[in-house]
């Protein structure tokens, strides 16, 4: 095609691609006449050869391929199952122990509580469980209390259950009892004598309050009806009435 010749854009850029085709027209006529076919021909082998190969390896690794997947599938799921019934069987020796532990400890408390039935406590001491109760007649403040419960082999009451409460509310000398309880050690972190920490309270209404600055000493109230039982927090200088507990033993 010729050139137009005129300025419009379009047959501008249209001569553009005429000039460049025929630059590559020229760029081929300069190979040497002698390369044509030997070169085709060369490469065409190349591009056989490579073709093959390709097929070949394709061929081979797709076979490996499949064979490795399927080995490692099966080493999973064996490894899995091997897995599952390791944890099964952890999980079932694990359940027999509890049971097992479960059972001796109780064969144990049903020992303790025939031996401890057949054991007494001392005169003036009130057997419930397997422990022995004492209650004062005399006042003293919580530490001298504590030290005469110590004196007679005992400490303060430490009271573990509701069944307990009960029971030594019906103990309670009054109007107060000194018990073993006491926040003397951290503020506001009540104690019981044995060491334990304080779980389950029975503190009247809006106690413990330290009222008046320091109450660091557990007593139970005697009081009226709905308050009888009841903890409270109390100056341990004042003198009451007290509860010792003394566990029976088996020697
Ligand atoms: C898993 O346990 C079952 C039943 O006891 C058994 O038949 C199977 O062979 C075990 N599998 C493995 C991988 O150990
Ligand atoms: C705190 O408790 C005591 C009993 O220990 C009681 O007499 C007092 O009224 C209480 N104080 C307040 C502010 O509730
Ligand atoms: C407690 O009793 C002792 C001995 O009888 C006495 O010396 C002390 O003053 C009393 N304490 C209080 C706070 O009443």
């Amino acid at each position: 095609m010729e050139s137009t010749g005129t300025n419009d854009d379009i047959y501008g850029n249209f001569e553009m691609e005429e000039v460049d085709k025929n630059r590559a027209t020229q760029r081929r006529n300069k190979l040497p006449p002698k390369c044509g076919t030997v070169c085709v021909g060369l490469l065409l082998a190349l591009l056989v050869v490579g073709n093959i190969g390709q097929l070949v390896y394709h061929a081979v690794s797709s076979t490996d391929r499949e064979y490795y997947n399927n080995q490692r599938e099966e080493l999973q799921r064996n490894y899995e199952a091997k897995l599952g019934n390791l944890s099964d069987e952890v999980q079932t020796t694990h359940l027999i122990r509890e049971a097992k532990a479960r059972e001796l400890t109780q064969q144990v408390r049903d020992i303790v509580t025939m031996i401890a039935k057949g054991k007494n406590c001392d005169t003036g001491w009130k057997k419930y469980g397997l422990s022995c109760y004492f209650v004062s007649t005399a006042k003293k403040n919580w530490a001298a209390s504590r030290e005469d419960c110590k004196a007679q082999g005992a400490d303060l009451v430490v009271i573990n259950s509701e069944e307990e409460k009960d029971f030594v509310t019906g103990l309670v000398n009054g109007p107060e009892d000194w018990i073993g309880l006491t926040d003397s050690a951290q503020e506001g972190s009540w104690m019981w004598v044995d060491g334990t920490p304080v779980t389950t309270t029975y503190w009247s209404g809006g106690q413990p309050n330290s009222s008046k600055g320091d109450q660091d000493c557990g007593e139970m109230w005697k009081d009226s009806k709905q308050k009888k039982g009841l903890w409270n927090d109390e100056d341990c200088s004042l003198n009451n009435t007290w509860i010792c507990e003394k566990k029976l033993t088996f020697e």
